[in-house]
C-alpha cells in the first residue's frame, strides 16, 4: 500500500467546518482515514458535512461540535471521538482565531479568548489525544502555527504570541512523546486564502503578495497536503519540525 494511504486509521481535525481544517479533513478522508470533524456548530451543518465526506470517500466520518476554549469540552470531544471510532491515530490541532489589533488596543477579554482557543485548547487536546494514541501504540499530532509566530507582525502581537507558544508546545511535546511513538510537528502557513484572510484590504494583500516567492497566495489544499505528509508514514522519521507552507515568504 502507498505510504500516503491512511486506511484503517482515525484522524480528528479540530476546527474542520471550513478553511484549512475542512480541506485537511477532506484530504485525509480521500487517503482512506476515518475522520472526526469539529467546530463550534451548529451540529446539523457539521453533521451534513460529515455525511458528505463519508459518501465522497467511502470512509466513516462523524462530527463532534465543541468549543476548544473549554478544557471540559476538549476532553469531551477527544473521548467522544475515541468512543465512536475505537482508536485515534492522527490529531490535527487546527482550530484557531485571529486577535488583530495594535498592542495598546487589545482588550483583556480578547487576549484571554485567543490564548484559550489557540494555545490552551491545543495543549488540552494534545494531553488527552496523546493518552488515547498510546493505546494504539503511537500516532501523529500536527499543530497549526503560523509564519507570524516565527517572524512577528505589527498589529498581530496577540495572534503571533499564540502561534509562537504553539511552536514551543509542539517542540516540547515532540521530545516528551517521541519515546511513546507519537510524532509531533507543526505547519506554519503563510498567507492562505480562507475566511480568516478574506477581510484584508486590497492594498495589504498586494504588499503581502510581493513577499511571496511563488507569486500567489496559498490555498487551504496546499496546507492540507502538507498535513497529510506529516500525518502518515511518509514522515515516519520526522518529529519536532516546524514546516513552512508559505510559498517562500519566510526565507
Ligand atoms: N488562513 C491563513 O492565512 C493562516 C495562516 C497561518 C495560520 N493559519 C492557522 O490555520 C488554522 C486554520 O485557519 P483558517 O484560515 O482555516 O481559519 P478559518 O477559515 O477562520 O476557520 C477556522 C476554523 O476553526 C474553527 N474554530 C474557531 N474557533 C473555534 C473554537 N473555539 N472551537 C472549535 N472550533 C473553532 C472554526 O469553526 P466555526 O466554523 O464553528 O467557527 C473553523 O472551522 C488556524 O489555526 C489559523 O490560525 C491560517
Amino acid at each position: 500500500m502507498s505510504l500516503s494511504r491512511l486506511d484503517g486509521r482515525t484522524a480528528l481535525v479540530t476546527g474542520s467546518s471550513r478553511g484549512i481544517g475542512r480541506a485537511t479533513a477532506e484530504c485525509l478522508a480521500a487517503h482512506g482515514a476515518d475522520v472526526v470533524l469539529n467546530g463550534l456548530g451548529p451540529a446539523e451543518e457539521l453533521d451534513g458535512l460529515a455525511a458528505a465526506i463519508a459518501r465522497r470517500h467511502g470512509v466513516r466520518c462523524i462530527a463532534v461540535p465543541a468549543d476548544m476554549a473549554s478544557p471540559e469540552a476538549v476532553g469531551g470531544l477527544l473521548k467522544a471521538a475515541y468512543r465512536a471510532m475505537g482508536r485515534l491515530d492522527v490529531l490535527v490541532c487546527n482550530a484557531g482565531i485571529l486577535g488583530d489589533g495594535r498592542l495598546g488596543m487589545l482588550p483583556a477579554a480578547e487576549v484571554d479568548r485567543v490564548l484559550a482557543v489557540n494555545v490552551a485548547g491545543t495543549l488540552h487536546a494534545i494531553q488527552t489525544g496523546a493518552r488515547l494514541m498510546q493505546r494504539g501504540g503511537g500516532g501523529s499530532i500536527v499543530t497549526l502555527a503560523s509564519i507570524v509566530g516565527r517572524r512577528g507582525n505589527a498589529g498581530q502581537a496577540l495572534y503571533a504570541a499564540s502561534k509562537a507558544a504553539l511552536i514551543g508546545l509542539t517542540l516540547s511535546a515532540a521530545k516528551e512523546l517521541g519515546p511513546l511513538g507519537i510524532r509531533v510537528n507543526a505547519v506554519a502557513p503563510g498567507f492562505i486564502d480562507t475566511d480568516m484572510t478574506a477581510h484584508l484590504d486590497a492594498g495589504l494583500r498586494e504588499r503581502w503578495l510581493r513577499d511571496i516567492a511563488l507569486g500567489r497566495f496559498g490555498s487551504a489544499e496546499d496546507v492540507a497536503r502538507t498535513v497529510l505528509f506529516l500525518a502518515g508514514d511518509l514522515s515516519a522519521y520526522v518529529t519536532g519540525q516546524v514546516l513552512g507552507v508559505d510559498g517562500g515568504m519566510a526565507m
